[in-house]
């Protein structure tokens, strides 16, 4: 069978692409529904974009790749398609936008703008050989039981990273760039909690506050989760995208900085109060009960008993709490692969390879990797549409 454009990967970027690309275009994918990782985001409710997108808010070996396609396709361009399609959302807090009933609306949307652009979709589809005959790609496919040979002028890898393998995500688009001479950047998963050696959180398991992280040179201001396994919460997720295996990541917990003046206040207002009952008003109780074991510093004394140089020492080692992880969960959780199809060898204006014209590369395959907050899918739409409008 013969098309114009064979987009392989029916996820956020392909389904975006397929949506946008003129010509006969077909997608397919092995899962048995598109979209699977659009479903389950934002906990059903699908963080669609964010509205401060930046390219600052991206990692990737060329911080400068991602601002082409981000300049021509803004979080306001997919929030007017979710408004065309009468979808209701909602700013949930630093411009997150999220889907007021369900993330499905996101996938209904695009499979009527791929039905609009005449798009065909394949489901439970596997990729086989692929190869270019000079003139256009020859990919077999196999589809209940049957094999079948598929030419396109255009193929377009949309096949995502490896995070969560049991979603269905695999690193063939990382095999494809090869073997069509593009280069791929060591891969990891990114956005995933970390692991700390057995039982070093247990008893503070389901505690969270609000702390600033930092790791490889990025800070982040959220809320930090202990779990039995280790740390998580938006400001975990986002440093462990920084952060290399091995390095410390600084924990302030004490963001504002007010802790040190505060307790001098209260002890000369209240100096009889207990110096873990004061930090238990600023801090989780079972934290400040944890604090002598994890810092390794004694709590005891009233505040009065406290000099200046104690409180200091206090609040200096709440503020810089260095802590090395063992590890991260890996892509068993992670939101997002880091790395991926090396950009330098991807016009940067329509994700198409410079090694081979017809072949491009879109969404989470390519070295472009964004922070937790709804950048990853707005990366996902922006390459989409780059590559759709290319075709
Ligand atoms: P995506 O992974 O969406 O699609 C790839 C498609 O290719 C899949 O349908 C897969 O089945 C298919 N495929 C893979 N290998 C194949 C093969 N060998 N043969 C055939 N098909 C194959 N981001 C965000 O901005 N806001 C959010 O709220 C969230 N929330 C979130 C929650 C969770 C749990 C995860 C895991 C991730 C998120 N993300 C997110 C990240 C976001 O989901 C991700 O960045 C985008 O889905 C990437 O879009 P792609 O289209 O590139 O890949």
């Amino acid at each position: 069978m013969q098309f114009d454009t064979l987009i392989l990967g029916a996820g956020a970027a392909g389904m975006m692409c397929a949506a946008r690309a003129a010509g006969r275009t077909l997608v397919i994918d092995h899962a048995k529904a598109p979209g699977e990782k659009i479903r389950i985001s934002g906990g059903g409710r699908c963080n669609f974009t964010n509205i401060h997108t930046e390219p600052a808010n991206f990692l990737s070996g060329n911080p400068h790749f991602c601002k082409s396609a981000l300049g021509r396709y803004s979080p306001w361009d997919f929030v007017a398609l979710v408004d065309a399609h009468n979808i209701a959302w909602h700013e949930k807090t630093l411009g997150q936008l999220f889907c007021d009933v369900t993330a499905k609306d996101i996938i209904t949307m695009l499979r009527a703008e791929m039905t609009r652009a005449g798009s065909e979709l394949w489901l439970r589809t596997e990729i086989g050989e692929i190869s270019h005959d000079g003139s256009a790609f020859r990919v077999t496919l196999s589809r209940e039981g049957r094999t079948q040979d598929i030419t396109a002028r255009n193929l377009v890898l949309a096949t995502g990273g490896k995070s969560i393998p049991k979603m269905g995500a695999t690193g063939i688009a990382y095999d494809i760039a090869r073997r069509f001479g593009l280069k791929v950047t060591p891969t990891r998963a990114g956005l995933v909690p970390f692991t700390f050696p057995e039982g070093r959180f247990a008893a503070l398991s389901g505690t969270a506050l609000p702390v600033r992280a930092a790791a490889g040179g990025a800070t982040f201001d959220e809320a930090m989760l202990f779990t039995h396994r280790g740390l998580s919460g938006p400001a975990m997720l986002q440093i462990s995208s920084y952060w290399s295996e091995g390095t410390p990541i600084a924990l302030d917990l004490d963001p504002e900085g007010r802790l040190y003046e505060t307790l001098r206040a209260q002890r000369t207002a209240s100096g009889r109060h207990k110096l873990t009952t004061e930090l238990a008003r600023h801090l989780p109780a079972r934290l400040v009960a944890a604090l002598p074991e994890q810092l390794g510093m004694p709590l005891e004394g009233n505040l009065a008993d406290q000099n200046d140089a104690r409180l200091a020492t206090l609040c200096a080692a709440l503020r810089d709490w260095q802590l090395t992880p063992g590890g991260t969960e890996g892509y068993r959780t992670a939101e997002v692969t880091l790395g991926g199809i090396d950009t330098d060898g991807i016009a940067s204006k329509t994700m198409e390879a410079r090694s081979q014209p017809g072949l491009y590369a879109i969404g989470e395959a390519l070295d472009v990797t964004g922070w937790l907050g709804g950048y990853n899918f707005q990366w996902a739409w922006a390459s989409g549409v780059a590559a759709g409008q290319a075709i």
